[in-house]
C-alpha cells in the first residue's frame, strides 16, 4: 500500500465555497494543517463559519469529542496569500469551474510549491490532461473530486489525466482513504463517471418540469418516495448550487460533441440568469428565506374507502382480486352470474366477459 501523505504534512484548499469548506474541513479533521483560501474576503468568513456550524454540530451529536473539534478548529487557516501555499505538499483547488481560471491557478502554483507537490483538481468535468498541459511538472495534477457536502458524502473520484503519474494517484487514492472516504480511481474522461451518468438524469428531470408534467416539489417528493433518492433533483441541485451545476453541464456537453442527452435545460439557464442559485442565494427552484414554508408535493385527493362490493360466482381470474378484497375486510356480496355479469367496486364497474 503507498504511503498516503503523512497526517501533519500541510495541505492548502483554494476556494472557501460549498465544495473548499468541506474539503479543508476534512483535511484539518483528519490531523493536517490547513490553509483555506480565497480572494473573496467574504467568503472566507462564510467557509470558516459553515466549517464551524458543521464541527459545532458533530461534538453536540457526540461523533466528535470537544477535544477534536478544538484541535481541527486549531489546524484551519485562512489566507488570501497564494504564497502560503509553498510548504504544502498538497494544494487542492476547488474554485470556478473554469478551464482557463483553474489552468492560471496551477501555473501561479508551480512556482510557489515543491517540485514533488501535489497539485488536485476538485473540478467536477473539466479534463485533467487539460488542467496539466503546458506545466513543468504535468504528472503531478490529478482530480480529488469530492460530493457534496465533503465532509458527509464517502465517495471521492481520483482522477487520472494522460501524463499523470501513477504515485500521484496511487497517494491521493491511500490519503483519501485514510481520511475516512472510499476513493474510486477513474481515468479523465468526460465528466469523469459519476457527472457521466449523473448529466442525463439531471436532464431527464429538467426536462419533466420544461413539458410541465409536474412542478418541482412534486417531481421531488416522485423521485425520493417511488424512486428512492435521498434526495429530489431540485432539492439536490439547489445544494449543489445551480450555476456550478449548469456549467459542469455545459463542459459534459461541450466534451461530448454536443450530444442532445446532455443539453442544459432552459429552465435552469433561466434560474441562474435571475440569481436564483439555490440554498447559497437564498433562493433556486425553493426558496430558503427564513419561515419560507415547505414544498408541497400536488397528490390527488384520497378516495374514498370502498365499504362493499358486488361480484357474481365465479368470476375467473379476478377470483383473487376479490379474495384480497375480502381479506382486506370489504364485504362481498355474491349474485348469480345469471344475474349480473359485472363486478362492482364503489362506483367502478367491471364488466366481465
Ligand atoms: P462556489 O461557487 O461555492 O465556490 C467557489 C469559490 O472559489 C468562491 O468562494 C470564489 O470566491 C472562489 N474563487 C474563484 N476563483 C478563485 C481564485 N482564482 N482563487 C481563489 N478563490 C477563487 O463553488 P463550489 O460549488 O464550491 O465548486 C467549486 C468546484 O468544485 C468547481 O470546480 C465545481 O465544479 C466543483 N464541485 C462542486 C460540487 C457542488 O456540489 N457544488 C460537487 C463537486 C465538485
Amino acid at each position: 500500500m503507498p504511503a498516503r501523505l503523512p497526517q501533519d504534512t500541510p495541505v492548502m484548499v483554494i476556494g472557501a465555497g460549498t465544495m473548499g469548506s468541506g474539503i479543508a474541513h476534512v483535511a484539518a479533521r483528519t490531523g493536517h494543517p490547513t490553509v483555506l483560501l480565497d480572494l473573496d474576503a467574504a467568503a472566507l468568513d462564510r467557509g470558516r463559519a459553515s466549517i464551524e456550524k458543521d464541527l459545532a454540530f458533530l461534538r453536540d451529536k457526540g461523533r466528535l469529542t470537544p477535544e477534536a473539534h478544538d484541535a481541527t478548529l486549531a489546524r484551519l487557516r485562512l489566507s488570501s496569500e497564494l504564497a502560503d501555499a509553498g510548504p504544502c505538499a498538497l494544494v487542492i483547488e476547488a474554485i470556478v469551474e473554469d478551464v482557463a481560471v483553474k489552468r492560471r491557478l496551477f501555473a501561479q502554483l508551480e512556482a510557489l510549491v515543491a517540485d514533488d507537490a501535489i497539485l488536485a483538481s476538485n473540478t467536477s468535468s473539466i479534463s485533467i490532461t487539460e488542467l496539466a498541459a503546458g506545466l513543468a511538472h504535468p504528472g503531478r495534477v490529478a482530480g480529488m473530486h469530492f460530493f457534496n457536502p465533503a465532509p458527509r458524502m464517502a465517495l471521492v473520484e481520483i482522477v487520472a489525466g494522460l501524463v499523470t503519474d501513477a504515485a500521484v494517484v496511487d497517494t491521493l487514492h491511500s490519503t483519501a482513504l485514510a481520511w475516512g472516504k472510499t476513493p474510486v480511481i477513474a481515468q479523465s474522461t468526460p465528466g469523469f463517471v459519476v457527472n457521466r451518468v449523473a448529466r442525463p438524469y439531471y436532464a431527464e428531470n429538467l426536462r419533466t418540469l420544461t413539458e410541465h408534467a409536474c412542478d418541482a416539489a412534486t417531481l421531488d417528493a416522485l423521485l425520493r418516495e417511488a424512486g428512492g433518492f435521498a434526495m429530489g433533483p431540485c432539492e439536490l441541485l439547489d445544494l449543489i448550487g445551480l450555476d456550478v451545476n449548469l456549467m459542469v453541464t455545459k463542459s459534459v456537453f461541450g466534451a461530448l460533441g454536443f450530444d442532445g442527452r446532455y443539453a442544459p435545460s432552459l429552465i435552469q439557464e433561466e434560474l441562474v440568469r435571475s440569481g436564483r442559485l439555490g440554498r447559497k442565494s437564498g433562493h433556486g427552484f425553493f426558496s430558503y428565506a427564513p419561515q419560507s414554508p415547505k414544498p408541497v408535493p400536488r397528490t390527488a385527493a384520497p378516495e374514498a374507502v370502498v365499504a362493499r362490493v358486488t361480484a357474481p360466482h365465479r368470476v375467473g381470474g379476478l377470483e383473487a382480486l376479490v379474495d384480497r378484497l375480502a381479506a382486506a375486510g370489504i364485504e362481498i356480496r355474491r349474485v348469480p352470474r345469471e344475474e349480473s355479469a359485472h363486478l362492482q367496486i364503489g362506483d367502478a364497474r367491471v364488466e366481465l366477459s
